[in-house]
């Protein structure tokens, strides 16, 4: 069957006040690393909360063709008997990754590291996503690829992973968690130490988890905005215990939602507020968004807190590139808030976006155009004139991208007509029960 035959369209109406207490599903990032580096333990490691979507799902099941024992004890709830560093097993079959450049690229590092060969493919969005910039660096280390495309770098691909891996230095080209984390994952199985320098940090989940499951990490400021991680290669991993704090990425959409339905007031609870992840935070504060942070606690190393949320006269403001790390997967939500606000917003240095799960900077700007939002790009920049209020009426194209999807949802719910969207079947990567919790805070989607 192709995806064609199965697009699951859906429509957001103009919605009385939100209203109530909800938890949005375990964080993205720390599930696929927590069943990574669980896996490369010795021993049965537990984790709790964690995100059941699809691309999580499908980087368990990739754990388990690497030999790793992968468990479902409960809802969230999983444990992972692991191989070991360097011990992972040749899979048999194919390791699909779905739409998930995550879960690819850092089972691509985890594998480097291992002398084995694997097959990696995903969907036909995974299959667009630039490869070579993680391929580069893991060639360094001692992989080898054999690859599609003109670049011979495309989806699908072989990876061989290095016999003798090589420990390096690198200054990632991109300011990527991804490709910082797979040159981590592949430094396991290297002698000595792997020095990665980031001119701009990115999440840190990966080096907090190994320093959780027992690997020498040393991590010290670089420069402004940077850091210099350090990780000693070849440890023994030892079994963890993880517990999972709500996704910060997935409680934008219903906390944006509260912003813009007249008469909101809802909480999210048990937020993660890393501080390499809030920056949409910070940017909807200095809109005038009434959000009250409540309850701050650390559980398992994360700051997190419940977030009370109430609809809230917006502005227009400048938003600056450097905080583009911290707010990457953020922008098409925020672009949404810009649109319900008075006044211009300007969004800098969003060339990263061109290649997430489609190419997020012109469909933002689309999915805005489409429902009456004038809205420009210039160079790397996305620029919203906001007035108040938006037509809608649009449908939006999602080009396979679970958050363009649950953006113009939001976007629905506070728009004069309705707006749809052409596929929200991908929202089940990331966030499989979004349709449910939103109706239950009182979204009009069907
Ligand atoms: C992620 C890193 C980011 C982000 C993605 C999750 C991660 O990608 O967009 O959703 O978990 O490391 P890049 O590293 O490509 O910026």
């Amino acid at each position: 069957m192709t995806h064609a035959a199965s697009l699951q369209p859906l429509a957001a109406r103009r919605s009385g006040a939100l209203n109530g207490r909800v938890r949005v599903p375990g964080d993205k990032s720390i599930s696929h690393r927590a069943l990574i580096l669980a896996a490369l333990a010795v021993g049965e490691s537990r984790i709790a909360g964690l995100l059941e979507g699809e691309d999580v799902i499908n980087t368990a099941k990739a754990m388990r063709a690497l030999g790793a024992q992968v468990a479902r004890e409960g809802e969230g709830a999983w444990s992972v008997r692991g191989t070991g560093v360097s011990g992972f097993a040749e899979p048999r079959d194919v390791l699909d990754f779905g739409n998930s450049g995550t879960g690819c690229r850092l089972v691509m590092g985890a594998v480097a590291g291992c002398p084995i060969a694997a097959i990696f493919d995903g969907d036909a969005s995974l299959r667009k996503r630039p490869m070579k910039r993680v391929l580069e660096p893991l060639m360094r280390m001692g992989a080898q690829a054999v690859a599609r495309g003109s670049g011979g770098s495309d989806l699908p691909l072989t990876l061989i992973g290095a016999r003798d891996p090589r420990p390096i230095v690198y200054e990632p080209p991109a300011a990527s968690a991804q490709l910082k984390s797979a040159v981590l994952l592949a430094a396991l199985g290297a002698p000595g130490m792997t020095t990665v320098i980031e001119k701009e940090a990115t999440r840190d989940h990966t080096e907090k988890m190994l320093g959780h499951f027992g690997a020498q990490v040393r991590v010290a400021p670089h420069g402004e905005h940077g850091r210099r991680i350090t990780l000693e290669g070849q440890p023994e991993l030892s079994p963890a215990a993880i517990r999972v704090p709500a996704d910060p990425s997935s409680a934008a959409f219903p906390l944006v939602a509260a912003l813009i339905v007249p008469g909101s007031d809802i909480v999210l609870d048990g937020v993660m507020l890393n501080p390499l992840r809030t920056g949409l935070f910070e940017t909807l504060r200095e809109m005038g968004a009434g959000v009250e942070i409540l309850d701050r606690r650390n559980d398992g190393g994360e700051d997190m807190a419940d977030l009370r949320v109430r609809a809230s006269a917006l502005r227009g403001v400048e938003v600056p590139a450097a905080r583009a790390p911290s707010m990457i997967d953020e922008y098409p939500i925020l672009a949404v808030a810009a649109s319900f606000a008075e006044g211009v917003t300007r969004m800098r240095g969003l060339h990263e976006l061109r290649v997430k799960e489609s190419d997020r900077l012109a469909a933002t700007a689309d999915m805005l155009r489409v429902n009456g939002v004038e809205t420009e790009i210039e160079g790397d920049d996305l620029i919203v004139h906001g007035r108040g209020r938006t037509p809608g009426g649009g449908t939006v194209a999602t080009h396979m991208d679970h958050r363009l999807a649950m953006s113009a949802m939001v976007m629905g719910l506070a728009s004069d007509r309705a707006v749809a969207v052409d596929d929200a079947a991908f929202i089940a990567t990331s966030f499989p029960d979004f349709a449910g919790l939103m109706r239950r805070l009182g979204a009009d989607l069907s």
